[in-house]
């Protein structure tokens, strides 16, 4: 959920500020883009270096830095977070965003900000209770912020009550859940597979073909990033991923067949874009195969066709998504496969189309569906791609 997005982490003068080096390093591992802000109190708590180091950019400290002569722009931060969290938020500083005042760059960029505001109090249980902190918590509220509440416990006082910042952990599995909440795909389980598959000759040679995997991790990250819950199946691939789903990694065909046939039944959606080989070889040498004979010819078998598999077992209500890669008569092709492994969509790519197909980072699709609608795109990123497809699919779900 936190994949690739620009968080903006404001940290206020408490003792909960050391904290904000947990949180922060459980941002970055999330995969977002981290920018903080310290109020004067907090670089009393914590080191401007230790939370630059951690969040790999510079930490803003005032409108104006007068070693560097480098001025913060408070609209400009403002306007490139997606989210803001102020965390701990004090109860100076909820006081002082509640009721518009502005006297440091913290305070500055929240005025500026048109993004959602999540804010973690910590402050002790008397402050916390104080009906000046309740009434401003509450007006933040009335604003469209949302509060991390506070945890009970023992407290940097001694005193023992409500008012402990939420754990950093606690905070992000928060935002997880708020930001997926009014997406598309919530609740949906789908299955998406990438890359190539090898098979095996013997110990050291195989029979693979160049799919990078990148076009089935893009469709994959996209479905987690629309709510859904993602299982992906990957040949072998030099892609990562940082998403939040479930990557199985397999080697050959049939190991793909193994593992989209037992993840299959649970399924809303399914699309294969793995580049899956037809034909495997029929044995698989022990040892290492010496060179003798001038010629050497190796024997192949048809493995299965795990789309056209998945087609005949799919129930009312799943969803099925091939790829066609084709050299010739491509939209011909395209829909005989389409209807022969019982499809509702199908993704063309056409190795004429320049910018199209495998290793490439762009790539040209047309997707038809079951009437053999047609739509065609332009040359894409495969991440814009991957969102084409992820719409064509909500689309069939509406
Ligand atoms: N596919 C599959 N299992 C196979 C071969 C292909 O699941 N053993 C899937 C691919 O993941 C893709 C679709 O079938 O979604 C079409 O793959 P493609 O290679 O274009 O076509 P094939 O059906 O293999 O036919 P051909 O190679 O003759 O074009």
């Amino acid at each position: 959920m936190l994949s690739k997005k620009n968080i903006i982490l404001g940290v206020c003068g408490s003792i909960a500020a050391y904290k904000s080096a947990l949180l922060v390093r459980s941002l970055i591992k999330a995969g977002a883009n981290v920018k903080v802000i310290l109020t004067a109190d907090a670089s009393n708590f914590i080191t401007p270096l230790t939370l630059a180091t951690l969040s790999k950019n510079p930490v803003y400290t005032q409108y104006f830095e007068a070693e560097t002569g480098v001025w913060s722009n408070h609209v400009e931060l403002g306007l490139w977070a997606d989210y803001m969290i102020i965390a701990p938020a004090s109860a100076n500083t909820i006081g002082k965003m509640a009721n518009g005042l502005c006297d440091n760059l913290l305070t500055a960029v929240y005025l500026s900000a048109k993004c959602p505001v999540f804010f973690a109090p910590a402050m002790d249980l008397d402050m916390w209770k104080h009906e000046s902190t309740q009434e401003n918590i509450e007006r933040l509220k009335s604003f469209g912020n949302t509060i991390i509440a506070p945890n009970k416990g023992e407290l940097a006082s001694g005193l023992f009550g409500e008012g402990r910042m939420a754990e950093p952990d606690e905070i992000v599995a928060f935002l997880t859940q708020e930001l997926k909440k009014g997406l598309p795909l919530l609740g949906k389980k789908v299955l998406v597979t990438a890359g190539p598959t090898y098979e095996a000759i013997d110990p050291v040679r195989f029979i693979g073909n160049h799919s990078s995997g990148k076009m089935g991790f893009a469709i994959a990250e996209e479905f987690v990033a629309l709510g859904a819950e993602v299982t992906l199946i990957t040949g072998p691939t030099a892609e990562k991923t940082t998403a939040d789903l479930l990557r199985i990694d397999v080697i050959s065909a049939n190991d793909m067949l193994v593992a989209c046939t037992e993840k299959f039944a649970n399924s809303d959606i399914t699309v294969m874009s793995a580049a899956v080989a037809d034909y495997t070889p029929v044995e698989v040498a022990d040892q290492k195969i010496k060179k003798k004979a001038e010629d050497f010819s190796i024997q192949l078998k048809k493995t299965t066709d795990i789309l056209a598999s998945l087609g005949k077992v799919k129930k009312e209500g799943q969803l099925l998504i091939g790829f066609a890669l084709e050299t010739e008569q491509e939209e011909t092709y395209a829909k005989e496969k389409l209807l022969k492994k019982n499809l509702d969509l199908i993704v063309l790519n056409s190795l004429n189309d320049k910018g199209a197909g495998f290793k490439t980072d762009t790539n040209k699709i047309t997707i038809f569906n079951s009437a053999f609608a047609k739509t065609s795109f332009e040359t894409k990123s495969k991440t814009a791609v991957a969102k084409d497809i992820c719409a064509e699919i909500i689309k069939l779900l509406n």
